[in-house]
């Protein structure tokens, strides 16, 4: 059934970070393909009026557009602008005015999630809710409990269909490769398992730090930032079984199946560490013990994956900004032919997409001997054509829920984490621009060690 297009779009949160960075350039494209002419509704608590929201809009394309002066006037025109706490019953009666009867507005919720449920219980009591469409940011709840809590305070007031769960991640251009990969091609499947795989590792590397969101990142830490969603998304996508279909309920299914087969983590397989300086940036707590390293050893206990170590690195301040992943491949047939490079499957997700396969081919000279080459066969710029961000916002408007990260598979990554999260485990200081804490090594000492990125400077 053909799903009505949303009639307004409402962002809560507009004064904020992620407004600055990701919506308004959103927006701009959006325009800019024809994608998007309905009225657009900031909500914050700024004492602001309309012009100063524009006027964030334009500082915020000009810093990450570039700003495209038609697109931009358009914008403007679409633009409007309500004031007001969202714990304030007049903050949602303002908007429900400024809705002037649109049938299916889309709330974008991005705002702190511990306002999210203030903010539902305000958009039904005001009327705003009926036949509305809400978006709302990862992480979604901060640990296993709240998770479902929010999703029953969620589902109160909106049908699962209307509901969309953002993980940009899912809305990249690389990632959705990832799935391509797997299933456009008959080359990979048959050796995609526990016979054949040796190892696997994930590695997302930032060189930058918590880049000004030290409160928000403060109260997250890695595992909630880009574990708990991101990177078990790419590890569900990488090692999910085939569905019958490219269809969205198929994908959510086996991506939900794999991550419910992946066992919790457990102290010892984790090591946390937080870059020097991280303790002066604005807004940290002072003793804060948050993590803004994590690398992590799991398992996946399937037929198809059981005793195949999976690691998982993720740091801000690290060496290169970067996230790839390294499949290793078991020994060759013959002994003689082994050495330390195996055959890998190297696929890289940012800041470029990159396929590429090392095999080994004979040495030139007389004896009859093997070395490893690598062979890139894909290559080229990540996002060349639409932003996650664009393409996740405009599927939510058009009530298409492909890419959005589904409840199962939401509680599932979070039941992987739950055990690890709250400080439970140390936090071990390390230098910037470095690869984190040593002890991180010893998790990949079984597999040879970690392989670290190398990006062209
Ligand atoms: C966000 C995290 O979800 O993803 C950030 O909150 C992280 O900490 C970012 O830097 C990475 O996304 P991308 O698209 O810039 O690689």
């Amino acid at each position: 059934m053909k799903r009505p297009v949303s009639d307004a779009l409402v962002f809560f949160g507009a004064t904020g970070d992620l407004a600055y960075k990701m919506i308004f350039p959103a927006l701009q494209s959006m325009i800019r393909h024809g994608h998007l002419d309905v009225p657009i509704i900031g909500v914050a608590k700024a004492g602001w009026g309309v012009e100063q929201l524009r006027q964030r809009a334009h500082d915020s394309l000009s810093e990450h557009g570039p700003v495209d002066d038609e697109a931009f006037a358009k914008l403007v025109s679409l633009l409007d602008y309500v004031d007001g706490d969202y714990a304030e019953p007049a903050t949602f009666d303002e908007l429900a005015a400024r809705l002037k009867g649109a049938q299916h507005p889309l709330h974008y919720l991005a705002i702190p999630p511990s306002l999210f449920p203030v903010v539902v219980d305000e958009l039904a009591r005001s009327g705003c809710a009926k036949g509305a469409r809400i978006v709302v940011e990862k992480p979604f709840g901060r640990d296993l409990a709240s998770a479902q809590a929010l999703n029953k305070t969620i589902h109160a007031v909106f049908a699962e269909e209307d509901v969309f769960r953002i993980d940009h991640y899912l809305g990249k251009e690389a990632v959705q490769g990832l799935f391509v990969f797997r299933f456009a091609n008959r080359l990979f499947e048959p050796v995609w398992n526990r016979e054949h795989v040796r190892s696997v590792q994930i590695t997302m590397a930032e060189k930058f730090g918590v880049a000004g969101r030290g409160s928000l990142y403060d109260s997250l830490g890695a595992i909630r930032d880009v574990v708990q969603n991101h990177l078990l998304e790419v590890l569900a996508l990488l090692t999910m079984d085939a569905p019958d279909s490219a269809g969205h309920t198929e994908i959510r299914e086996k991506t939900a199946a794999l991550l419910e087969r992946v066992k919790p983590l457990s102290a010892n397989a984790i090591v946390r560490g937080q870059f020097r300086g991280y303790l002066d940036e604005q807004g940290v707590k002072p003793r804060s013990n948050v993590e803004t390293f994590a690398a992590l050893h799991l398992e996946i206990d399937s037929e198809r994956w059981r005793g195949v170590p999976f690691l998982i690195r993720t740091g801000k301040k690290l060496p290169v900004s970067c996230t790839e992943i390294l499949v290793e491949l078991r020994s060759p047939p013959i002994a003689e032919f082994e050495n330390d490079t195996g055959d890998l499957v190297r696929l890289r997700l940012s800041p470029d997409l990159e396929i590429a396969l090392t095999t080994q081919h004979k040495k030139p000279g007389e004896a009859m001997e093997a070395e490893p080459v690598e062979m890139s066969f894909v290559q080229r710029p990540d996002g060349v054509e639409m932003t996650a961000y664009e393409r996740l916002l405009g599927d939510a408007m058009h009530g298409d829920p492909t890419l959005f990260a589904h409840q199962r598979a939401v509680e599932a990554a979070w039941t992987i984490v739950d055990g690890v999260l709250d400080m439970k485990t140390p936090v071990i200081v390390y230098e910037p621009d470095t690869w984190g804490p040593s002890q991180a090594e010893a998790l990949a000492e079984p597999v040879g060690g970690w392989h670290d990125p190398e990006v062209q400077p």
